[in-house]
């Protein structure tokens, strides 16, 4: 849903501002433009960094480190944006080598300028041209990246993961969208980032939202489903939710 539409539409409004810390913020009626709005909203402590950065990509791996803590040897990072996730995850298995593969120009180059002894491909992984990726990879991370992706594109993906052929395991961060209101809510969240943090994203911009089980029943099916965190608890502030990331981590261990 584009983000115009979100905040026009009275009763999807009403129902995102039952779930945000201050919904003022996206008061459609504010004399605001929408930059202005995002801009305001990104002060916010739960907004304030929406993509990857170094110290925030050392707190995003914890929870991925503790489902798997040692031995990938070569990694593929799946919608690997501005290449900080993959950084760190790199140094801490200390592999042999690390790729990333994003659709979007702009984080590849930007990858490509921070991290240049790793390798970074600007491609739709599911697409033909992305098989080569997966010759050597033993682990591939799909970090908040699947909900992105259309059926086609998970089942196209599946079947690649499948058919790796040194590939063990399967590293899997999403959200847990376990009621209508957290969907409504991410879909503002991305809205904003679309229009205002990168326009290319606004053009392919795409999410299905899921529930944990649903992530499951899609893992399952690449192979065993050997570990899962809990779902972060979002805080919760006077009634209103104040941590939009309501995530989990998945490790699938593909060896048939
Ligand atoms: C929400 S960001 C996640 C970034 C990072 N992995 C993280 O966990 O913070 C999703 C990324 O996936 C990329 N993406 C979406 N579909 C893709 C596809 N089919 N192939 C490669 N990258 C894709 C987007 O461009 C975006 O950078």
């Amino acid at each position: 849903m584009a983000l115009s539409r979100c905040l026009h539409d009275s009763e999807f409004y009403a129902r995102v501002c039952q779930r945000v810390s201050h919904p003022h913020i996206l008061d459609p009626h504010q004399d605001w433009t929408d930059a202005e709005r995002y801009q305001r909203l990104r002060e916010l402590e739960p907004y304030r960094e929406t993509t990857p950065s170094t110290s925030r990509a050392r707190t995003l791996v914890q929870p991925m480190l503790k489902v798997l803590w040692t031995g990938p040897r070569r990694i593929l990072d799946i919608g690997c944006d501005d290449g900080s996730l993959l950084s760190a995850l790199a140094t801490h298995w200390k592999v042999e080598r690390a790729d990333g593969v994003d659709t979007r120009r702009t984080v590849i180059e930007r990858a490509s300028e921070a991290f240049p002894s790793m390798s970074f491909h600007c491609m739709d992984a599911t697409a033909s041209d992305a098989a080569s990726l997966f010759a050597e990879v033993d682990t591939v991370i799909l970090s908040m990246v699947l909900h992105h992706m259309t059926s086609d594109q998970r089942e196209a993906l599946r079947v690649r993961l499948r058919s790796a052929p040194r590939l063990r395991w399967v590293l899997l961060r999403e959200h847990d969208c376990d009621s209508p209101q957290w969907r409504d809510f991410l879909e503002v969240v991305h809205g904003l980032y679309a229009i205002h943090e990168d326009h290319a994203f606004v053009d392919t911009y795409h999410a299905e939202f899921q529930t944990k089980e649903e992530w499951r029943q899609w893992a399952s099916t690449l192979g065993t489903v050997v570990k899962t965190t809990d779902s972060n608890s979002p805080r919760i502030d006077s009634g209103r939710f104040i941590n939009p990331t309501r995530s989990f981590c998945m490790l699938v261990n593909v060896t048939p």
